[in-house]
């Protein structure tokens, strides 16, 4: 083998353990899960703003605080035009939650 090859052999070995390191260490977005009877009026069409009468940060319904909008979650929240569920997909019920978290989450990488 060529110098050249090995470089780049290692780049590219750098490069996957990259993305694997961060797929694994990223932040992912929890699903919606419909047997939450909270949410079990929630559509595919469901306006961010409905979600929002629970989940605001400041004046969401939820009594827990914990479960609405916390300070580190990701910007892209307050966009009006972005919903909710394109990253916390909706779900019927959670019994398989964690696998399509992470096909999920492969998705919106
Ligand atoms: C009527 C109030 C209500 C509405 C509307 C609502 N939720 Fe929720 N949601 C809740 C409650 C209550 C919980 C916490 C349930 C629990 O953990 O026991 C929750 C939990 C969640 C969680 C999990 C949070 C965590 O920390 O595990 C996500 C994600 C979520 N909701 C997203 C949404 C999205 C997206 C919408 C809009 C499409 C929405 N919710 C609409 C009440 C609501
Ligand atoms: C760009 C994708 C994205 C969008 C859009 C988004 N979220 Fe999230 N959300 C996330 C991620 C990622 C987390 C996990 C944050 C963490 O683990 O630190 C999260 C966490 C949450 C949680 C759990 C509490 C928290 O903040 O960690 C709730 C509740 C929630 N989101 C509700 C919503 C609602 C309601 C909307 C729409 C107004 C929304 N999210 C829009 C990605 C998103």
């Amino acid at each position: 083998m060529k110098r050249q090859d090995l470089l780049f052999a290692a780049i590219v070995v750098l490069v996957v353990a990259g993305l694997i390191y961060l797929s694994i260490t990223g932040r992912h977005p929890q699903p919606t899960v419909k047997n939450i009877p909270e949410h079990q009026n929630l559509q595919a069409l469901t306006p961010r703003a409905k979600c929002l009468e629970c989940h605001d940060p400041q004046n969401g319904s939820i009594v827990d605080k914990s479960k609405r909008i916390q300070e580190k979650h990701p910007e892209k929240w307050k966009d009006e035009k972005f919903s909710c569920l394109k990253c916390h997909t909706l779900q019927k019920d959670s019994s398989n939650a964690s696998l399509l978290m992470i096909l999920n989450s492969a998705q919106t990488k």
